[in-house]
């Protein structure tokens, strides 16, 4: 693999991120192979390869420039960046977009029974996390001194096992803290996952499959929920009926064989199309509405 033309993309292997981060570089086009390992994926139509690793590494091997992107959670960046500085480090990785999936947040849960009157009475607690630094600049901020119990898993168990009091964890549908009895109080951080790239300048030929895969990302995102809607309507409807289009800019009108009071109305919404919409359309004069998918854009 020749390091200066092909781009390296760290990927989670086993998680919450994984297919929704191999479905959006398919998405973009990447069709690819597997090496013996399981570790990389080669792509095979573009010059990108994908490296399958441990989330929490991912910061790290962009950091460290073994890795020219990465998709990862917020809740990891902002450990890792947090955790370079305490270390005298300047993190020079930098987050290029949001992701659009991904989406959790990192909570603190006590015990069901237990009452929880606040930040305050974090004071002098024993908290369980795997996210110390986050946590730790959380408590600073408010001044709050308590005791950090940094764990490498199993956190929604501590307070059970007695080594903590309440525990800082991510929560996403909220089963985890259900099934272990903990109730969530506070939320210190919305996640979701985002791209980062490497601090090293990238090679011309790189730079230019980045910029295309970062437009073809924004291609996937804006038609996850975009609709192509087509609609006759009378030429007096128009102005309700472009009222009524949800996040439509444009939307082009074709005249109609054999009539002058009625146009055909074409329109891409941005935004989800739901049959309420689609009645008041009807109430509005439209007929013959027609909701297609969009499957690619480029804006
Ligand atoms: C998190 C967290 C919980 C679970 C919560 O772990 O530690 O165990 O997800 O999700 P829920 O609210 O949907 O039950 P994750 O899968 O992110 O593992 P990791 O921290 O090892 O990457
Ligand atoms: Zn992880």
């Amino acid at each position: 693999m020749d390091r200066a033309t092909r781009l390296k993309i760290a990927v989670q292997k086993t998680g919450r991120l994984t297919d929704n981060s191999l479905d959006l570089l398919q998405r973009c086009g990447l069709k690819y192979s597997r090496g013996k390992d399981q570790l990389m994926l080669f792509g095979e139509n573009m010059p990108l390869d994908v490296l399958l690793v441990r989330d929490d590494d991912i910061p790290d091997l962009v950091q460290q420039d073994v890795c020219d992107l990465g998709i990862v959670g917020r809740n990891v960046i902002e450990e890792a960046l947090l955790g370079l500085k305490a270390r005298g480090v300047t993190p020079l990785f930098e987050q290029l977009q949001l992701l659009d999936f991904g989406r959790c947040r990192l909570a603190l849960a006590v015990p069901e029974t237990a009452s929880y009157p606040g930040p305050e009475g974090l004071r002098g607690k024993r908290i369980a996390t795997t996210y110390p630094n986050i946590l730790a600049n959380y408590l600073a901020r408010r001044a709050i001194g308590a005791e950090i119990v940094t764990l490498s898993g199993a956190v929604e168990i501590a307070p059970r096992l007695g080594r903590a009091d309440l525990i800082c964890d991510l929560v996403s549908s909220g089963s985890t803290l259900v099934a272990n009895h903990l109730r969530e109080v506070e939320t210190i951080l919305e996640s979701q996952a985002a791209i980062i790239r490497t601090p090293v300048p990238l090679a011309q030929e790189k730079l230019e499959w980045l910029r295309r895969l970062l437009m073809r990302i924004d291609g996937v995102q804006q038609v996850k929920e975009s609709k192509y809607i087509m609609l006759h309507a009378p030429r007096s409807a128009l102005p309700e009926i472009a009222r009524l289009l949800p996040g439509s800019e444009f939307p082009t009108i074709i005249p109609l064989e054999g009539t002058t009071d009625k146009v055909a109305v074409h329109a891409v919404c941005r935004e989800n199309v739901f049959w309420e919409t689609l009645e008041s359309l009807k109430a509005a004069g439209a007929s013959a509405i027609l909701v297609l998918p969009v499957e690619k854009m480029l804006a």
